[in-house]
């Protein structure tokens, strides 16, 4: 055992703390809360349904003692993690979907799918007692819309591809950063993920290295299902702002997605622009795109490395989705002054497609991703002051306008560059 662990053995709270709810204050005011957001579903935006999840969230802490919170992260939660992930590799979740909604018998599904009837009736039990699998008898269960969705790569592939190959840099993030002092970790090569598994490899490379690449490519292709996307025009006015004034020549570059995995951002803009002028470009390094399949032939495919020249001069526009958050200040610095070198001015406008973290109030989706990203990157969610001091101070490109779209939906940095000569 490493000899600086710390194992607690005396605290200065009393131990009756452990088995009160945490907060049976706040319920009645909690209950009334939810209760008007109800009436107001269908009425008003989403914003209420997550404003009412929250509430709920609250509710249930409020309810709970530390110790059942306890044993729900570290039993109840965990274990339900490792049953989902069970069902994804052994095809229970394709299964029970092509079985349809009827009500589905455990030692049937066992028996399609070659699993032992008495490992897979554990497993359901656990993932009904945490209501995410309806029971409707003994060893019989019903799918819940959740569990339907898990066959879909978008949602289920995630667990196997980013929480499977990666969750012990999260879980010993302690012992990472005990080591290093306590200090906010930005060396992306010195990283928990790395340390946990003793391995030199970035989160990239380790997940196709263990033949999970798809399974990732997949839930960044779907993470951000079902929210308003940066070509919403409530967030950004694509014709007007990219579309208009655009070179209408066949051979101009009109957008360059640098880092844009298998394609899945240009294919959608594709569908929903057919008719925007000149290339849709994919930048991503070799690995990624000899994983391209079935992209959209008119976009071209690229392999570049975002560390070198930028080799697609005077774009439209330059495009970077859910990628400078997981690289520290000094390499998004690099990567910013790649493009600027070759945007025209005047003409070419660089979007940056990511979260700006509010100082107050913050979603737990954003500061959720934040913790993935220090203990998989040492990077960050950055705040809006983080922002203009990375790409105005140090990539020295002036931001035309953040826009944004609301609590838990990524924002797009407008930028530009001005009168270059050289490095700034
Ligand atoms: C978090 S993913 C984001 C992918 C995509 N933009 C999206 O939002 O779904 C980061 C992407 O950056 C790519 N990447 C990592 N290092 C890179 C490099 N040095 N040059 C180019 N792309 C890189 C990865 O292969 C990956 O596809």
């Amino acid at each position: 055992m490493d000899a600086d662990n710390k194992v607690k053995d005396s605290t200065t709270v009393d131990i009756s703390v452990a088995s009160s709810p945490s907060n049976l204050d706040e319920v009645p005011k909690l209950l009334s809360e939810i209760g008007e957001y109800i009436q107001r579903f269908g009425i008003d935006t989403d914003e209420i349904r997550k404003d009412a999840i929250f509430k709920c969230r609250q509710l249930f802490l409020a309810l709970s003692t530390p110790r059942e919170i306890m044993a729900d992260h570290c039993w109840g939660q965990i274990g339900a993690m490792m049953a989902v992930g069970f069902g994804l590799d052994s095809g229970l979740w394709d299964l029970m979907a092509q079985n349809g909604d009827k009500p589905q018998r455990a030692p049937d599904l066992a028996s399609s799918l070659g699993i032992e009837p008495k490992l897979l009736s554990r497993l359901l039990r656990h993932l009904s007692a945490m209501g995410l699998l309806n029971e409707v008898g003994e060893d019989e269960y019903q799918p819940t819309n959740y569990t339907k969705a898990l066959s879909l790569p978008q949602i289920g592939n995630g667990y196997l591809g980013l929480t499977a190959c990666t969750s012990a840099g999260c879980l010993k993030y302690h012992e990472f950063s005990r080591k290093r002092g306590w200090i906010n970790p930005t060396n992306p090569e010195d990283t928990s993920l790395m340390d946990a598994y003793g391995t030199d490899k970035d989160l990239f490379s380790r997940v196709n290295e263990l033949g999970y690449g798809k399974h990732l490519n997949d839930y960044l292709g779907g993470y951000n299902l079902g929210r308003r996307w940066w070509i919403h025009p409530d967030i950004y006015p694509v014709k007007e702002r990219l579309i208009n004034g655009a070179d209408p020549s066949p051979d101009a570059s009109f957008l360059v997605d640098i880092g844009g995995n298998v394609g899945h951002d240009l294919e959608r803009f594709r569908a929903a622009f057919p008719d925007a002028p000149g290339k849709l470009i994919l930048q991503d390094l070799p690995m990624m795109i000899g994983q391209v399949k079935n992209l959209d032939s008119s976009i071209v495919r690229m392999e570049y490395d975002f560390r070198d020249e930028q080799p697609v001069k005077g774009s439209r526009a330059y495009y970077i989705h859910s990628t400078l958050h997981n690289w520290s200040d000094d390499v998004c610095e690099s990567l910013l002054k790649r493009v600027k070198e070759a945007m025209k001015p005047g003409y070419s406008r660089l979007l940056i497609n990511e979260f700006v973290v509010p100082e107050m109030g913050a979603h737990w989706e954003i500061t959720g991703l934040d913790m993935m990203m220090l203990a998989l990157f040492s990077s960050e969610q950055r705040t809006r002051v983080a922002w203009y001091d990375l790409i105005e101070r140090r990539a020295g490109l002036r931001i035309v306008q953040i826009w944004s779209a609301g609590a838990g939906v990524e924002s797009v940095i407008e930028c530009e560059v001005t009168n270059y000569e050289g490095e700034a």
